[in-house]
């Protein structure tokens, strides 16, 4: 999650779902975005039902689920998923639908679930943290992506209250042109704020992520030799071992 755009959230999503996968965990994909990137990543359109159906209608995630790789399991966003932004009805209990939709499927057999977010702290932003017992915050190489970090601690800080369930943060640097001197004081920053919770590894900016949606592929299965599939295997890594800076 991190309300900013284009930090790689959905690259994250798609490339390290795909890693664990590839390491032999077993995985789901939810997006919550209502762009619904997630299956178009992997060579699906949008246009079936899958979480706008789940939120708005009531029906079984495991109804619209869909095996795209081995170990890994998309369900997508579907093309009625903002509307749920603006469901009025329900009281505080429409922040609890996803949450609730999990606990009553076959996905609390799975070993990670990763929720793509969108770029918004609105409803679907509060389903996906009330569902998630961890965060994790891609944070961009650039300077604007620190002006928003404190807004995102003060959004998890109400979320847990509100939950009432402690929510573990993980930062993770993304888009890095190491060339850069920014670049270095960016991530310099998160790891003096954030002291053991930023990942080892990092995401650098390498066109092969940004190529291999359009062709319906993972990194793993576009460029398998790439710096992308090198640093998205590594952050695997350090998910299964907690290694963190
Ligand atoms: N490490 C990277 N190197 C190059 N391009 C990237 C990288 N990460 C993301 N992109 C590209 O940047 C754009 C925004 O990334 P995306 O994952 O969609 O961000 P978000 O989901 O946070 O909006 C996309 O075009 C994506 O392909
Ligand atoms: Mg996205």
């Amino acid at each position: 999650m991190n309300q900013k755009g284009g930090v790689g959230k959905t690259t994250t999503t798609i490339n390290l779902g795909h890693a664990l996968a590839l390491s032999g965990k077993r995985v789901t994909l939810l997006d919550m975005d209502a762009q619904g990137q997630v299956v178009t990543g992997f060579g699906l359109d949008n246009k079936q039902a899958g979480l706008d159906m789940v939120l708005l209608e009531d029906v079984l995630i495991d109804d619209v689920k869909v095996t795209v790789r081995d170990n890994l399991d998309v369900v997508s966003a579907g093309p009625q998923l903002a509307d749920y932004e603006h469901v009025a009805t329900g009281g505080a209990s429409r922040g609890h639908k996803l949450r609730l939709a999990i606990e009553n499927s076959t996905l609390i057999e799975q070993d990670f679930i990763l929720i793509d977010c969108p770029p918004s702290s609105g409803l679907l932003g509060i389903n996906a943290m009330f569902a998630a017992g961890e965060v994790l915050i891609p944070v961009s190489g650039d300077y604007l992506s620190l002006q928003g970090l404190s807004r995102m601690m003060q959004i998890l800080k109400s979320a847990e209250s509100m939950s009432g369930h402690a929510i573990k943060l993980w930062l993770l640097s993304t888009r890095m042109n190491m060339r850069r001197r920014l670049t270095h004081e960016v991530r310099n920053r998160i790891l003096k704020y954030f002291p053991g919770r930023v990942f080892n590894t990092v995401i650098r900016e390498n066109v092969a992520l940004a190529e291999s949606p359009s062709f319906g592929k993972t990194i793993f299965e576009y460029r398998k030799n790439s710096a992308g599939a090198e640093d998205y295997f590594s952050l695997a890594q350090d998910l299964l071992r907690g290694r963190t800076s």
